[in-house]
C-alpha cells in the first residue's frame, strides 16, 4: 500500500505531495482490478444522459444490488426524459417505491421536465447547468459529466473516496475532500475519465468489501442511520397505504399505531410526495392521465 508519512497525521494540501511514480503504480493497480473485474451494468452499457442521471440519483443512497431490477423496471416505463416528465408525480413515486428517500423521486421528475421544458430535451454538459437541476448537487453533476459526456470532472463520492482513503490517507485523520481532491486530480485518466471512474467504483466497492475502512478518518464521512423504527420506514409505510387507496389521517393512524404518522404526513405535504382531497391523502397527482 502507498501511503503519505502517517507520523506528520496531517493530510497533504498539495499534488506535489505524491510523486509520480506513486501516482503511477496507483493507477495501475486500480485498472489492472477493473481489468479482471469489471461490473456490467445497464448505465455503463447505455451511457445517454439521461441513463446515467436516473442511475446516480437511485445510487446515491442506494446500494447496486438493489438498484439494478428498479433501474430496468423505470427505464422501461419512463424510457426517456419526455416520458418522465410528462407521466403524473405519483406514476414516478409508485416506479421508486422499494428504493427510499423517496423524495428523490420528485426531484427526478422535476430534473426530467427542466431538461424537457429548458432545454429542449437536450442535457446540458456543464457542471454549473447540470447542477440546476433538481436533486442534482455537485457529486451526480460531476458523475453525470464524467458517465454521460467522458469529461474529467473531479468529484468524490464514497466508494472514490474509499480508495484514495486507503491508498494515500490511512492511519491519518480529518483527511478533507479537499486533500483527497488533489490526489484526484494528479491521478485521473484525463483521456477516458468514464472508465476511470467506473475502474475506481468497482475497486472502491472490493476495498469495502475486503478492508477494514479507513472512511470514518474522513472529515466528510456520513454513517448511515438505522432504518428499523425510523421517521423514514414509517414514510415508506405511509406512502404504500396511500398508494394503495386514498386514505384519512385516522385511518393512517390506527394501521400504523405510531405517534410521529401525523408529524410524518406533514412532511410528506411539505415535500410534495402526497396531496389531500376532501379528507383523503393521495400520492401527488395519483389518478391524473398523463
Ligand atoms: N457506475 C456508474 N456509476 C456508479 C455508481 N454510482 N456506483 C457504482 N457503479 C457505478
Amino acid at each position: 500500500m502507498l501511503c503519505y508519512n502517517q507520523e506528520m497525521q496531517k493530510a497533504p494540501s498539495t499534488t506535489s505531495a505524491v510523486d509520480a511514480t506513486t501516482i503511477e503504480s496507483f493507477r495501475h493497480t486500480v485498472i489492472e482490478y477493473y481489468r479482471a473485474n469489471a461490473r456490467h451494468m445497464p448505465w455503463r452499457e447505455d451511457t445517454q444522459p439521461y441513463f446515467v442521471l436516473v442511475s446516480e440519483i437511485m445510487l446515491q443512497q442506494t446500494q447496486v444490488s438493489r438498484v439494478l431490477p428498479k433501474f430496468a423496471a423505470f427505464v422501461q416505463r419512463f424510457p426517456t426524459a419526455q416520458a418522465l416528465a410528462a407521466a403524473p408525480l405519483a406514476d414516478v413515486i409508485t416506479a421508486w417505491m422499494g428504493l427510499g428517500y423517496n423524495r428523490r423521486a420528485r426531484f427526478l421528475h422535476e430534473a426530467a421536465k427542466k431538461v424537457c421544458q429548458e432545454y429542449a430535451g437536450v442535457f446540458p454538459a456543464s457542471i454549473n447547468e447540470l447542477m440546476s437541476l433538481p436533486g442534482v448537487g455537485i457529486n451526480t453533476a460531476g458523475a453525470i459529466m464524467a458517465y454521460a459526456f467522458n469529461q474529467p470532472a473531479l468529484y468524490i463520492e464514497t466508494n472514490v473516496r474509499t480508495v484514495y482513503m486507503h491508498h494515500f490517507f490511512a492511519g491519518i485523520r480529518n483527511v478533507t475532500d479537499k486533500d483527497i481532491m488533489s490526489v484526484l486530480a494528479a491521478s485521473i485518466d484525463t483521456k477516458n475519465p468514464r472508465e476511470w471512474y467506473w475502474a475506481l467504483m468497482d475497486y472502491g466497492s472490493h476495498l469495502k468489501a475486503t478492508q477494514p475502512s479507513n472512511n470514518a478518518q474522513s472529515k466528510h464521512y456520513k454513517k448511515q442511520s438505522r432504518f428499523a423504527g425510523s421517521a423514514r420506514q414509517i414514510r415508506g409505510q405511509i406512502l404504500r397505504l396511500v398508494m394503495a387507496s386514498p386514505i384519512t389521517l385516522g385511518a393512517l393512524e390506527m394501521k400504523l399505531s405510531d405517534a410521529r404518522v401525523s408529524n410524518i404526513v406533514s412532511d410528506l405535504l411539505n415535500d410534495g410526495l402526497i396531496e389531500q382531497r376532501d379528507n383523503d391523502f393521495y400520492l401527488t397527482g395519483q389518478g391524473q392521465v398523463s
